[in-house]
């Protein structure tokens, strides 16, 4: 008989290793507070909120007691990565949950107490945890910040695709410490240390990057060089002011109702004395100038003539008139005493432009336009030529699709303009004031178009919001590098039913 093998405690490293296992905080996803998650014996799943009830969907019965789960907080873990197919379940029910706003995931520690809850700001988001070593460094990145939401503290980026409510204060305090580069192995002394896996959440989510010890100055490129030229307040406007890259209500959605009276049309005029104008006003008989013709016949169409499309002969006729580069030149920057900067590149299209970047591009979906093929183009400004872009048809779809919907159109317009920027082309030259300039371009543009429909007896109608990410998916352009900043619905108008 062998002898009992002797027992031995592990070894120090073992022992650590242990220890920091089970004082590590649990990542979990977890159905949202103002949800009720519903799942039958039978697998059929449905939630509720605000009254509303909606149907998720069904799995299997095997799957039904992890589901249920996700009332109080489902460990990742415990299903990713999938090794059984209801582990595979499982996940596509949360990711489901997630894309509908319903579901938030939770890194809660070991004993319980404050936890730090993230919430997708994207559909697609899903939480990843980057290794990080002792040796590694971190800072916080410049895009990042903290704020008050209600009674909470969250913490955002616009390169961020989730949003991160800090409960604890001590996770601010080590945010805060954060400004400058610290290596994790010295972050991992303080007291109040949050955890390694906090630190790699937030570096998978760009709110902290890593360094490699060289000094990048104020304007470290955070692993991307084009975020070098964005301000800080220009980068959030363009993530949070339309779709694609925040989980915010968006649009005309009457938020002050009941609380605030609506402001008036027109403003109320100030005291004193007026100069009348009136006196002055053309004579009603008076033929009105082909400006003045253009600008009262100038309207919103909305719907399309399906029966007649507009034709390629058209479209090339206003791009040309709108759109087209009609001459390029070069210059020298001049600082103020005489020319001494690198030579810059201008060129010049019918509608003006600030600093004369024209930064602006136009990308064209069409659906139907006699004697172009349906897709999406971009429109080559310098050659006067439409170029196609491979993308694929549900992208498409989705973009035609909210057109319509933000214009509560009968059908999808004949063609989608989409305005895009080259964000670089303006921030380059411009601090502070780039993404403003930049809109303000649009709007000259779209004004542009507007007059220019019109005078050929065609219609269209601006588009106030778009969807950045969509875009990025149709052209493979990061949301930071080119990307959509308008959009103007074009086509023959739909004649008005009689009556
Ligand atoms: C910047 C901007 C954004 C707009 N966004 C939308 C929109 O999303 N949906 C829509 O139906 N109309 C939109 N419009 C059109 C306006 O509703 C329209 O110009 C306004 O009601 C005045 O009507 P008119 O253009 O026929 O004179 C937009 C117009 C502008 C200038």
């Amino acid at each position: 008989m062998r002898a009992p093998k002797k027992k031995t405690s592990p070894k120090p490293a073992a022992r650590k290793a242990a220890a920091q296992k089970t004082s590590a905080p649990v990542l979990c996803a977890r159905i949202n507070d103002q949800v009720t998650l519903d799942v039958y014996d039978t697998g059929k799943v449905g939630a509720f909120f605000d009254g509303y009830g909606i149907e998720i969907g069904h799995i299997s019965p095997a799957a039904v007691p992890h589901a249920r789960r996700l009332s109080e907080g489902l460990p990742i873990s415990s299903f990713s990565p999938a090794r059984k197919p209801i582990d595979k379940e499982i996940e596509d029910l949360v990711r489901q949950l997630a894309r509908s706003g319903l579901l938030e995931y939770r890194l809660v520690p070991p004993r319980g107490g404050a936890f730090v809850a993230i919430e997708p700001q994207m559909p697609d988001y899903w939480p990843q945890i980057a290794k990080l070593g002792n040796a590694d460094t971190v800072v916080l990145s410049r895009f990042a910040y903290l704020r008050r939401r209600g009674s909470e503290l969250v913490l955002e980026s616009p390169r961020s695709p989730a949003l991160f409510r800090i409960a604890d204060p001590r996770i601010a305090a080590t945010l805060a410490g954060l400004v400058s580069p610290r290596k994790v192995g010295a972050l991992r002394q303080d007291k109040a240390f949050a955890g390694l896996a906090l630190l790699g959440l937030l570096v998978a989510s760009g709110i902290l990057f890593k360094v490699d010890g060289k000094d990048e100055g104020l304007r470290a490129h955070e692993g991307d060089p084009h975020l070098v030229v964005w301000d800080f307040h220009d980068l959030l406007f363009h993530a949070r002011s339309t779709e694609g890259r925040h989980a915010s209500p968006l649009g005309s959605r009457y938020p002050f109702v009941g609380s605030i009276a609506p402001p008036p049309a027109v403003r109320e005029p100030w005291p004193g004395e007026a100069v009348d104008l009136r006196p002055f006003a053309m004579p009603a008989d008076a033929p009105a100038s082909p400006l003045s013709a253009l600008l009262q016949a100038r309207h919103s169409v909305r719907d399309f003539d399906q029966a007649k499309p507009i034709s390629l002969a058209e479209l090339a006729r206003l791009l040309q008139q709108t759109a087209r580069v009609t001459s390029k030149w070069s210059s020298p920057i001049d600082f103020g005493e005489g020319p001494v900067g690198p030579v810059l590149d201008y060129a010049s299209r019918p509608y003006p432009s600030g600093g004369s970047a024209y930064e602006l591009e136009l990308y064209l979906t069409v659906t139907q336009c006699e004697g172009l093929a349906s897709g999406f183009y971009h429109y080559d400004a310098d050659r006067h030529a439409l170029v196609p872009i491979a993308a694929l048809a549900q992208d498409i779809e989705a973009q035609l699709e909210s057109a319509a919907f933000a214009m509560d159109a009968m059908g999808l317009p004949q063609i989608l303009l989409t305005i895009a920027a080259r964000f670089d082309r303006v921030a380059w030259k411009y601090s502070a004031i780039a993404y403003a300039l930049i809109l303000k371009d649009v709007g000259v543009l779209v004004q542009t178009l507007s007059l220019a429909v019109t005078e050929m007896g065609l219609g269209g109608c601006a588009i106030g919001t778009g969807n950045i990410e969509l875009f990025s998916k149709l052209t493979g352009l990061p949301f930071h590098v080119e990307g959509p900043v308008g959009q103007f619905a074009l086509g023959r108008g739909a004649t008005a039913p009689p009556g």
